[in-house]
This record gives C-alpha cells, sequence and structure tokens, in this order.
C-alpha cells in the first residue's frame, strides 16, 4: 500500500487537534528577546514612526515596560543606546554613565530574572554614523577592536547577561573575550551577530537608533546579501574567537542561511527579525492586506522551521500575549 486511494495525507488536518499532534514547529515564548530603545535624558517614551508601538524610552520611564516583558514570560530584552553626545570614536558607547549601562542597571535592579543583552557596537554613538573607526574614508578593523572590547566590559560591568556585537569587524569576538576574561567575567556568554548582510531592512532602526551612515554605506564590513558560503565562513571565525550563541541577521530574506548553519554547527543560534520586515507586516495590516496575528505567527513559525533557537523580534510582546491566550 503506497499510495492514493489508501494513502491521503488530509487525514491528519482534519481538525485542530489532529494538527496540533503531528505539528512539527512551534514558537514559544522562552525563545523570544525583545529589543528596547533606551535614550539618554529623563521622562522620554516617544514612539518611532516608521514602527508603531515600538518607543524610545529614557531609563528613568522603562520600570513599567520592564514589568509587561517579564510578565508575558519573554526572558530576555536586547538593549540599543541612543546617547545625547556622539564623537569621532564613539565614546558615549563605553562610558561608565552611559545611557545602556545606566538602563541595564535600572532593569536590573526591577526586574532582577530578565535577562539583559546589550548590542555592542559604535554606530549610534559616532558622528560618522559608522560602526567602526573612521580613518579618512576607510573603517579601520584593529583600531575599533579595543573600543568595542571596552563597551562590553562596560556594559558587563553594569550588569548585562550577555553581550551582543554587531559590528562585524574582524576579531571583534576574540577582543571581547579577552577583556572579558582579563576582568573577571568569564561567565558572561557572547551572542554575536555572525552573518549580518549589508540590508535594506535595518531602514527603519536607523531612525529609531539615529545611526545612519552620515558617507558611504556599510557595505565594506557588513556582508554581501547573495553570499552564503561566507556565511558560514563567518559563523565559523565566531564561534573559534569564543561565540557562545550565534546569529544570522535579518531573518526572512536569509531563512537558507539560517538552515545551512543550523545544520553545519552545534552551538544556540539566534535570528534577528528585524526593523523593516516589522514595519512592512504593520503597514500591510494597516492598510488592511492581512491579519497580523496569523501572518506574525506565519514569519516567526518560520524562522524556527528554518532551524532558529532564539528570535529577536520587535513582535515580541504581541506573540507572547497571543499565546497566552490561544
Ligand atoms: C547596529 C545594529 C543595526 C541593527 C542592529 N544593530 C543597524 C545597522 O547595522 O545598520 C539593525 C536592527 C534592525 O533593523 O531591527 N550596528
Amino acid at each position: 500500500m503506497a499510495g492514493f486511494p489508501q494513502l491521503r495525507l488530509r487525514r491528519l488536518r482534519r481538525t485542530e487537534r489532529l494538527r496540533a499532534l503531528v505539528r512539527e514547529n512551534r514558537v514559544d515564548a522562552g525563545d523570544l528577546v525583545y529589543p528596547i530603545f533606551v535614550v539618554e535624558g529623563k521622562g522620554i517614551k516617544q514612539e518611532i514612526s516608521s514602527m508603531p508601538s515600538i518607543f524610545r524610552f529614557s531609563p528613568d520611564q522603562l520600570d513599567a515596560e520592564i514589568e509587561e516583558v517579564a510578565g508575558l514570560k519573554i526572558p530576555a530584552v536586547l538593549l540599543f543606546g541612543i546617547p545625547e553626545q556622539k564623537d569621532e570614536l564613539g565614546s558615549s558607547a563605553y562610558a561608565p554613565e552611559g545611557v545602556v549601562q545606566q538602563a541595564v542597571r535600572r532593569i536590573k535592579k526591577s526586574a532582577p530574572q530578565l535577562l539583559v543583552i546589550t548590542d555592542v557596537c559604535l554606530c549610534e554613538y559616532t558622528s560618522h554614523g559608522h560602526c567602526g573607526v573612521v580613518v579618512g574614508d576607510q573603517i579601520d578593523n584593529d583600531q575599533t577592536l579595543p573600543l568595542l572590547a571596552k563597551t562590553a566590559l562596560s556594559h558587563a560591568e553594569a550588569g548585562a547577561d550577555i553581550v551582543a556585537p554587531s559590528d562585524m569587524m574582524d576579531g571583534r569576538v576574540k577582543a571581547i573575550r579577552e577583556s572579558l576574561d582579563k576582568d573577571g567575567f568569564q561567565q558572561i556568554p557572547i551572542l554575536s551577530y555572525a552573518a549580518k548582510y549589508a540590508s535594506a531592512f535595518y531602514g527603519p532602526f536607523r531612525e529609531a537608533a539615529e545611526s545612519a551612515p552620515q558617507f558611504g554605506d556599510r557595505r565594506s564590513y557588513q556582508m554581501d546579501p547573495p553570499n552564503i558560503r561566507e556565511a558560514l565562513r563567518e559563523i565559523e571565525q565566531d564561534i573559534n574567537e569564543g561565540a557562545d550563541i550565534v546569529m544570522v541577521k535579518p531573518a526572512l530574506a536569509y531563512l537558507d542561511v539560517i538552515r545551512q548553519a543550523r545544520n553545519a554547527f552545534n552551538c544556540p543560534l539566534a535570528a534577528y527579525n528585524v526593523s523593516g520586515e516589522y514595519a512592512m507586516v504593520k503597514a500591510a495590516v494597516k492598510q488592511g492586506l492581512m491579519e497580523e496575528r496569523r501572518a506574525v505567527m506565519e514569519i516567526l513559525t518560520a524562522i524556527k522551521r528554518a532551524g532558529a533557537d532564539i528570535i529577536i523580534s520587535y513582535h515580541a510582546k504581541d506573540v507572547a500575549r497571543w499565546l497566552q491566550s490561544a
């Protein structure tokens, strides 16, 4: 007996009970990371126009948001900082009283169980908006490494649970690992944005974080979208340098990269459902083109099906809420 009419694949789709019994992939609130933008100052809670329902918070305004995230059983937040002062070397990124450092302390006080992951990069802090030190018209790799290491260390000192370098300089995982270990932070994991592509889908983020490059673009450090073998080399290199978790970013246009990374490596794999992916869904829903809940669940489930263990998403609070009510 091999085929129709004995074989009928529709048998297992007949009711929701049956479908649930044979379901291969599920999104769980425990897989999610919620990104939060923190802006220097006081009394600020400001919606980002390109990302409906996503706000910039000053550290003193974070408590309610954090309580909500923790209450939804989302295990972690990922912090991005928008400083008051920007300069050539991004010095607000590694200032002990920098905005991320303040936010980390505040969150660890109000919700000690919530994991705080910090984005380690210079682009929000540099006057030129690049992720590294600019020399002439180039982004200098090796001069950037100590600044990233200093930033990661200051986040750890403030109480960050995980540091997440997103700059795409060569050797930054090694530099960060060495600096954390030297100062007694051997237990702090590194989540590396290992295969991060130069993507149009970061557009809304750059408005949110005020981090658009003032000249040129990021293509000399972020990856060229057509490449997948190179992504595997980037990931392998970061694992060899000591990354504990690796990330593919963006997610939707790179599901094949997520799948191949899952097959090739055994370390935990994260995928970033980025700002442009979020904004597209929100815009389509606003126009009545699709149902938000179904579209978002389909996208996040696809990212899991591709092989991601962890999903960083601006939809995380909505998803956790829907899962609770399901
Ligand atoms: C910083 C950084 C970016 C994102 C995360 N970290 C922007 C960029 O590289 O230009 C994008 C996140 C998103 O679009 O949601 N380097």
